[in-house]
């Protein structure tokens, strides 16, 4: 019988997730190892019976690869070790999904997932004696360790393509636009697109900005004549007295966001340009692939599979100066990668002119 290796995807979806599942099948297969796919993070073995199905090349034709989405399905909200259950309650289900691994006879399993995922799998290996393998998945790009996370690049193409799309109607329209892009806790979609996309204004996190700093910006715009004016700002960027804007969900989750329409009359009022503000939300999560996501996840899904073929566990596959490189999980894990002031890409942002607004 061969040997197998279990596979799913968890936390937020992103694009290049099936590109990943891709290479690993691929590659397990000619290496003699058979995949299982775990439907929904681990909550596909929860379920009675449970929600699996074997991976073959053969279910990966030619329109799975480019396709965003994960085809095995996932979630950012159904933990095993705090499982809330449909009549509330909420119990500890971590020994039943180790049950169900080794029922299933994985012998290895390869979590595609962010930091938040890479915790709770972990830990559920570690409690299991299973071994493990992380594959860096996430738009904000904030998983230590690793220069980039699968699904990152396609999300900064698409605020890109939003900022050029919103350009020609602001200055149509005589208009400062602002678009929200998300990241979490990290502004690194909001300034790679600012870059590329030609912001005159990158809001995030990491650097605190005064509505004074954002008109002084946009004023100098319009005083050396030009009618419109571009703002990104990160979802979790903070109003200037320290508050952040949040959506609260039906069953009251919480979600960043609001942080565009808080600023928008604001920077109305401070600059006399008409405002309008553009929410990208979830489509920044969509959409196909692009070659550089489809390129980084398959390098790092051969990598997985490669380390399980040679034994070397509780690693996360990362990607460092152009290499496919195992850390220890636990290392990624310890703190966001979020954007440094002293980045060269903060750097070459303010070699431009573009305002942080501070
Ligand atoms: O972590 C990915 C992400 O898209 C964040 O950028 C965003 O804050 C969050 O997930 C949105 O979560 P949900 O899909 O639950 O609305």
């Amino acid at each position: 019988m061969s040997k197998t290796i279990g596979i799913l995807t968890s936390g937020g979806d992103c694009a290049g997730l099936n590109a990943v599942m891709r290479a690993v099948v691929f590659r397990a297969a000619l290496l003699g190892w058979r995949v299982i796919g775990i439907e929904n993070g681990t909550a596909g073995l929860l379920e009675d019976p449970y929600r699996v199905r074997a991976l073959s090349p053969a279910d990966f034709d030619g329109f799975v690869m480019r396709r965003g989405g994960t085809i095995l399905g996932t979630t950012n909200s159904r933990n095993p070790f705090k499982y809330e259950m449909d009549d509330g309650r909420v119990l500890d289900r971590s020994e039943e999904a180790i049950a169900a691994l080794k029922a299933l006879g994985i012998e290895a399993l390869i979590g595609i997932g962010g930091d938040g995922s890479f915790d709770i799998l972990s830990r559920l290996a570690q409690k299991g004696g299973v071994a493990m393998i992380g594959v860096p998945k996430t738009i904000d790009n904030d998983v230590a360790l690793t220069d980039a996370s699968v699904g990152f690049d396609t999300a900064v193409g698409i605020a890109t393509e939003a900022l050029d799309r919103l350009q020609p109607t602001a200055a149509s329209h005589d208009r400062a636009m602002i678009l929200e892009v998300m990241g979490r806790d990290a502004g690194h979609i909001a300034l790679n697109a600012g870059i590329a996309g030609g912001a005159d204004v990158i809001l995030i996190p990491e650097i605190p900005y005064t509505l004074d700093g954002i008109a002084r910006k946009i004023k100098r715009v319009k005083d050396e004549g030009r009618n419109f004016a571009l703002v990104i700002v990160s979802e979790a960027a903070k109003t200037p007295d320290g508050d952040k804007r949040q959506v609260v969900y039906h069953g009251g989750e919480k979600r960043y966001g609001g942080i565009g329409e808080y600023l928008g009359p604001k920077i109305a009022e401070a600059t006399g340009f008409e405002t309008r503000v553009t929410v990208l939300g979830h489509v920044q999560r969509g959409g196909n692939p692009t070659h550089n996501d489809r390129l980084l996840a398959q390098a790092l899904g051969i990598k997985a599979v490669d380390l399980i073929e040679a034994g070397d566990f509780g690693k996360m596959v990362g990607w460092q100066g152009g290499q496919a490189v195992a850390v220890p999980i636990e290392d990624a894990i310890k703190e966001c990668r979020v954007v440094k002031q002293d980045s060269f890409l903060v750097h070459t942002a303010r070699s431009l002119g573009i305002s942080f607004g501070d």
